[in-house]
Formats: C-alpha cells, sequence, structure tokens
C-alpha cells in the first residue's frame, strides 16, 4: 500500500511532511467516501422511483427528523475535525523554532537568491543539513513568488514590500525539487531549483566555503559595512543629541512615536524606516531622514536588518 502511495507522491523528507500526507489522505478518503455513497444513492432512486405510468402521482413525503439531524451533525463533527486537524498543522508550520537556522531568500524575475548565515550565497540551489530546522526569511525585488518544496511539504508566498517566512526540518539526505508557485510572468515555469540535503560536516565545510576562495562576509558584516558606507552611523550613533535614535537594543523593543502610539521594532518596522522613513517617527526625533528607497536592494536591506538585530543580541 505505501509503496503504491509513495509512486503517486513525492518523497517525504521533512517532519512535516508524513502529517501533511496525513490529513491530505483523509481529506481524499471523506471526499471519496461522500462522492461514492452519493452517487450510488443516485443510481438507486432513479432506478427505484422511476415513473411507472403516465398518470403515477407519487404520495407527498414527510419531514423525516431523525434523517434531517443525521445529515446536519455528521457533516458538522466532519468539518470541525477538518478544522482542528488543519489549524494544528498550520500553527506548527507557522511557527519556527527558536535554534532554527535563518536563510534569507530573496525572489526575483526568475531565480531564487538564497545567503546562509556563514555568508556563502546561492542562486537556484539551497543547501541544507539534514536534522536542523531551517527558517527561511523571504522576501521578493519584483512581484509575488511562491518558495515551493513538495518533498517538504512547505509552500509560502514570497511577496514584495514585505517578509515572510517558512520553515522546515529535512529529516533525508538527497536533492529535491525547488519551484515558484505563483504565476509571475513569461518565465515562471523556469523558476526552479534544488533543495541540496547533505550531512551536518558537509554543509559545515560547504559554509565555510572551503571550496572557493570568493570572499565572504556574513550578513550581518556586510549590513555593518553598508550602514558605515551609507553613512547611517553619522545619525544613529550613541552620541547624546545625536539626530537618530541610537539603534542598539531597539530589534524587538516596543517603539513610542511621536503620535503617541507604539509599535514593535521587528523586521517590517525596520525595513519601513529605511525605504519610508516618514511613515514612523520615533517620538522625541525630527521627521528627517532621507529614504533609501532605489539605493539598496532588497537583500541589502535584510543585511542591514542583519546587523540592526544584532546590535540587540550582546
Ligand atoms: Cu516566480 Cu512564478
Amino acid at each position: 500500500m505505501m509503496n503504491l502511495l509513495a509512486s503517486f507522491i513525492p518523497a517525504q523528507a521533512s517532519h512535516f511532511a508524513a502529517d501533511i500526507d496525513r490529513l491530505y489522505f483523509f481529506l481524499i478518503g471523506v471526499s471519496m467516501f461522500f462522492t461514492i455513497l452519493i452517487g450510488m444513492l443516485v443510481i438507486y432512486f432513479v432506478i427505484r422511483f422511476r415513473r411507472r405510468s403516465d398518470d403515477e402521482r407519487p404520495a407527498p413525503t414527510k419531514d423525516i427528523v431523525a434523517l434531517e439531524i443525521g445529515w446536519t451533525i455528521i457533516p458538522l463533527v466532519l468539518v470541525i475535525i477538518m478544522f482542528v486537524w488543519g489549524a494544528a498543522l498550520f500553527y506548527k508550520q507557522w511557527r519556527p523554532p527558536a535554534d532554527a537556522m535563518e536563510i534569507l531568500v530573496t525572489g526575483k524575475k526568475w531565480m531564487w537568491k538564497m545567503q546562509h548565515p556563514s555568508g556563502r550565497s546561492e542562486i537556484n540551489d539551497l543547501t541544507v543539513p539534514v536534522g536542523r530546522p531551517i527558517r527561511l526569511t523571504m522576501t521578493s525585488e519584483d512581484v509575488i513568488h511562491s518558495f515551493f518544496v513538495p518533498a517538504f511539504r512547505t509552500k509560502a508566498d514570497v511577496v514584495p514590500g514585505r517578509y515572510t517566512s517558512s520553515w522546515f526540518l529535512p529529516t533525508e539526505k538527497g536533492s529535491f525539487h525547488l519551484f515558484c508557485a505563483e504565476y509571475c510572468g513569461a518565465e515562471h515555469s523556469l523558476m526552479k531549483g534544488w533543495v541540496h540535503v547533505v550531512s551536518e560536516e558537509e554543509y559545515e565545510a560547504w559554509a565555510r566555503g572551503d571550496d572557493t576562495d570568493v570572499a565572504m562576509l556574513t550578513p550581518v558584516e556586510a549590513g555593518q559595512r553598508l550602514f558605515n558606507e551609507l553613512g547611517c552611523v553619522v545619525c544613529h550613533n550613541p552620541a547624546s543629541g545625536a539626530m537618530g535614535p541610537h539603534l542598539a537594543g531597539l530589534f524587538g523593543s516596543e517603539v513610542r512615536l511621536n503620535t503617541g502610539r507604539s509599535v514593535i521594532a521587528d523586521e517590517e518596522y525596520i525595513r519601513e524606516s529605511i525605504l519610508e522613513p516618514m511613515a514612523k517617527i520615533t517620538e522625541g526625533y525630527q521627521p528627517i531622514m532621507p529614504t533609501y528607497k532605489g539605493q539598496v536592494s532588497e537583500t541589502q536591506v535584510m543585511h542591514l536588518i542583519a546587523y540592526i538585530r544584532s546590535l540587540s543580541e550582546e
């Protein structure tokens, strides 16, 4: 039975895969049961209650309360099971564990760019170690794409202007298809690649760049360099009377705005502050920061965020 199924479904290569498949087959099973039941009843009723003569008038049918209750309660219970089961899996997929390794993903017509914590990046390939939870932080340079790895049963939209995330724990070594699952233009069907799941040792050697002598900066180092090059440090420094708020300890904290409202300084907030500095002004500061829209790529914004976040981790 499992061998027969295996020829119809992709490999189960993440710890979600079996759970998702169980729910999927439950949904298929329930649908098939009722499709067959209703189909057979239709045929049975057509024959059993066919008109036998031109003047035949069937007797009126009375309400059958037990039947009414039955066909209300049974579907209700079934859809509640589907909802609770689906929601539980959804929450599990929604919340990455705290120790997950973060990989930055940028979608762009028509390619995927990945960057690892070591600074190594790759195009249309994603190399990950087996048995370690991986969190993808994703955004797009242009239109909506969708990061889909069938063997992991994970799919998440990659949306311009904001961050989405996805996580998985690869359980098997091998190479698995990566697809874009959102129609994004002429070469959508070519926007694909491979996820390579390798051993922990192979991954560490690869991430260090043992096989290459290209210089690498980690996202934090790249962000720090950019922070200095763009002159952010001129205003955002610890000196009293600085023009901009100091950024150490900012990430994850609550920021009071000049409107009296408060926001949490998360990725979205910092991204917005870099690209649309006028949108939210910190209490006690003037709206003087210029926009960096067009000057920094989405990958560079992610680097700046990585650097700013690092200032809160020491
Ligand atoms: Cu990117 Cu379809």
